[in-house]
């Protein structure tokens, strides 16, 4: 199943229609979600945290003020691959349109960088008020799917739109929704950042320019788009993007013992790491005194791309160079097939251009020698563009 074992929250607003939601639980789980729910205070009048526990199978948090120490709403904020609010009320939609948060909801709401998926239901006067429908229109324009609700009758004698819409339309919508905004939801992306560091004696290393910018952005957009990224830093000084699960490398040996075990869970893997080609043979105890520094002795690292191709069940590679001379795109078509990778991307560092850079420039490269030229392009764009072509690859 396409959704399968994602994790949603479905958060409830205080409206007659909550019940209703307990049907929409089921038939999200039905494709495969697997639903938090997130009642706010007024809605445990109309329906409580018994029947939410027991139909999602998860504890049901409903303040801020509970555990916290576990700091819920951004834990669940980075776990949560959407976020469904239905029946989201008008005063819901006032809150989220402001930005404001005060309870636990909404500061998920914040929180999350996930699609947010909004089903209003109130009495058509609330509805069709030109604040609900001004605040509507500024969510839609943030890229927030606001769900029309239906036409109907309604608690009480009035007829008219606002009703919760159908349980097969909400699915159908929101399922759609998911496909454009996150066309890599269920897949797993494993990057790699940074440059590594070989240690010579305690005080000494050898280690290259890489910021780790790069494979950060990668990270960032796939996560953005629905997938589960694993980041190994290597020596990276930038913040972790929210939801993505970071593991702290030193040397090309750490490094290679964690893709070992992460490769064969992912789908595609970007190799955006400078990865130090030699290490020290002995790496000594205390620090070698100048007079003896010609003693140091290197032998060659391992070629992690190269190690990994025995391991290779199907992943897209996508492997990065970075040149200073000769022909780069020559040398980037050798490199794509040597180290087995589907894509290479190479860039012309020459002079210090692009390290630490927020632009980059440089060939799209596949392992059929085809090269497509990027000229300079945000770190963010170039990760976009890495993407669509992997998702194609990924089929
Ligand atoms: N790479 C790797 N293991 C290494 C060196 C590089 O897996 N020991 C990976 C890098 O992460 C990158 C790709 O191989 O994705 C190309 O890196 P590059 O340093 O250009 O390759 P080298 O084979 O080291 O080439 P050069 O001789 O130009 O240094």
């Amino acid at each position: 199943m396409k959704f399968s074992g994602r994790e949603v929250i479905l958060g409830i607003g205080g409206g007659i229609s909550a019940y209703k939601s307990a049907d929409l639980l089921r038939r999200l789980q039905d494709v495969g979600l697997d639903v938090s729910v997130v009642p706010t205070k007024a809605s445990l009048n109309f329906v409580g945290t018994a029947t939410w526990e027991a139909l999602s199978g998860h504890p049901v948090p409903t303040s801020l003020w509970n555990n916290v120490h576990d700091v819920a709403h951004i834990k669940l904020s980075k776990k949560a691959s959407a976020i469904l609010i239905a029946p989201t009320t008008a005063d819901l939609l006032a809150k989220l349109a402001n930005g404001l948060a005060d309870d636990l909801l909404t500061n998920i709401v914040l929180a999350t960088t996930a699609p947010l998926i909004l089903i209003p239901a109130m009495h058509p006067e609330m509805w069709s008020h030109k604040a609900t429908q001004e605040n509507v229109e500024r969510l839609r324009n943030r890229g927030v799917l606001v769900i029309e609700p239906d036409e109907g009758r309604m608690t009480g004698e009035d007829i008219g739109v606002g009703r919760y819409p159908t349980v097969e339309r909400i699915i159908k919508e929101t399922t759609t929704f998911l496909e454009i905004t996150s066309p890599l939801l269920g897949k797993q992306i494993l990057v790699t950042a940074g440059g590594t560091r070989e240690p010579i004696d305690p005080v000494r290393y050898i280690g290259n320019r890489s910021t780790g910018k790069q494979g950060f952005a990668i990270a960032k957009v796939a996560r953005s788009q629905g997938a589960e990224v694993t980041l190994i830093a290597a020596n990276c000084d930038l913040p972790t993007p929210l939801g993505v699960r970071r593991i702290n490398v030193e040397s090309a040996s750490q490094m290679q013992e964690v893709l070992n075990i992460e490769f064969t869970k992912t789908d595609a893997l970007f190799m955006t790491a400078a990865v130090a080609d030699a290490k020290v043979e002995k790496i000594a105890n205390e620090k070698i005194k100048k007079s003896d520094l010609e003693t140091i002795k290197l032998s060659p690292n391992p070629d992690l791309l190269v190690d990994l191709k025995s391991f290779k069940k199907g992943q897209v590679v996508i492997a990065f160079a970075a040149e200073t001379s000769g022909d780069i795109v020559v040398e980037g078509r050798r490199k794509c097939v040597a180290k087995g990778a589907d894509l290479i991307y190479v860039n012309d560092v020459s002079n210090g251009a692009i390290f630490g850079s927020d632009q980059t420039s440089g060939w799209v490269i596949d392992s059929d020698g085809n090269s497509e030229k990027f000229d300079l392009n945000n770190k963010d764009t170039l990760a976009f563009e890495l993407l669509k072509r992997a998702q194609v690859k990924l089929g």
